[in-house]
């Protein structure tokens, strides 16, 4: 038989990261590095899970799972949310020699929740190997575990027969159609749940439909004209969980409602007056509105480092960039992981060099990119 390959994108937040899990909008936009699956059944009753970027190759016999499914018969799309419980007992079950809270562990014990459900649901098990390997780095706020999810559902649903071989005779490359993204995008959020508690959805919307978004509380609209926009990507390397840092926010927020939620509601606002500033490029190229862009991109990072999901070294990235006349904020979950930086048509390439030189110096990665790769 056949093996299915698919893929999907990382994303970059422009704004509104932590504050959309609180309601409030977020602009996202899918990003040129990809993760890719490839699923060829297998004739020997075992479901097998390799993941390189993690070093990790787990497989489980159908006959062991079976007993699980009663414990995950989840109706999709409007399924039950996973409980910690679940979770835990996933985490257990897959860890193995890994430990309980290792990133191989949370990985098998998403691809479990998902596997599980969709065979709870369709009534079979299907045995596959499934190969999982990405562009993306781990943790480091560029949507990798979505782009995991999306392509674990996609594959699973597909795997179970809940949606069609899209490919057709002589094609190289096809889409499923928006009813079965939907399906695949709904299915892919329960992974994100496993992976990170309460996420808001928008990581797994942007990495399945392409693109850029516009996402509030689960509506997800996509944004018709945008102009494409250079980015620098640079990673600090610092290791982070989006979990905690999710957990951190919202503590504060019980804490002190007052002073969050004013800090939230102006990082909706930006999120909002940059959509606006976006739609205006895309009809009128000038500068003015690049400076408007930096403007808010400085503003948003002082919130967010307001909110407590700052750190040292994104700091530093937003000086080393600011000395080349450059602007830079946090992207994703923050305390850690990657930054962007706006580049200009006009900006000169020597500056761009510039800052690339200084800050691998400092021992972070940077590359270069455009926003809006499709889904
Ligand atoms: C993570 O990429 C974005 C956060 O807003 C979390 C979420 O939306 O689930 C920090």
């Amino acid at each position: 038989k056949r093996s299915l390959v698919l893929s999907a994108p990382g994303k970059v937040i422009l704004h509104g990261e932590h504050a959309v899990v609180h309601g409030k909008v977020a602009l996202a936009t899918a990003l040129d590095l990809r993760t890719f699956l490839r699923m060829t059944p297998r004739q020997d009753g075992k479901i097998s899970l390799q993941l390189p970027n993690l070093g990790s190759q787990l497989s489980w016999e159908a006959a062991e799972l079976r007993p699980l499914l009663a414990a995950f018969s989840v109706e999709l799309p409007e399924a039950q949310p996973p409980s910690a419980e679940q979770v835990e007992k996933l985490k257990e079950f897959a860890g193995g020699d890994y430990g309980h809270e290792a990133v191989q562990s949370v990985a098998a014990a998403a691809f479990l929740y998902l596997y599980l459900s969709v065979a709870s649901k369709y009534g079979v098990l299907p045995t596959v190997d499934i190969l999982v390997w990405s562009e993306l780095p781990t943790g480091a706020g560029l949507g990798s575990s979505a782009a995991y999810s999306v392509c674990l559902a996609g594959a699973l649903l597909f795997g179970c027969g809940a949606i069609s071989y899209p490919l057709q005779e002589g094609q190289e490359t096809a889409r499923w159609t928006k009813e079965e993204l939907d399906v695949i995008n709904r299915l892919a959020f329960r992974g994100e749940q496993v992976i990170h508690g309460n996420p808001s959805g928008v990581d797994n919307a942007v990495s399945t439909w392409g693109g850029a978004l516009r996402y509030i509380s689960g509506q997800i609209s996509v944004l018709k004209s945008v102009p494409t926009l250079r980015i620098l990507l640079t990673n600090t390397k610092v290791p982070r969980s989006t979990k905690i840092l999710v957990a951190g926010v919202k503590a504060k927020l019980l804490e002190f409602p007052t002073i969050m939620e004013p800090m939230l509601a102006t990082i909706d606002a930006i999120s909002r007056e940059c959509e606006g500033i976006l739609e205006a490029m895309t009809k009128d190229p000038s500068q003015e509105h690049y400076s408007r862009l930096e403007d808010l991109v400085d503003i948003n990072q002082h919130l967010l480092n307001g909110i407590g999901v700052g750190h040292a070294l994104l700091d530093r990235v937003c000086q080393v960039t600011s000395s080349h006349g450059l602007h830079s904020k946090l992207t994703g979950a923050g305390g850690g992981g990657c930054a962007i930086t706006l580049l200009r048509p006009g900006t000169a390439p020597s500056a761009v060099e510039d800052a690339i030189r200084d800050l691998t110096h400092c021992g972070f990665e940077c590359w270069e990119t455009v926003i809006g790769a499709p889904g």
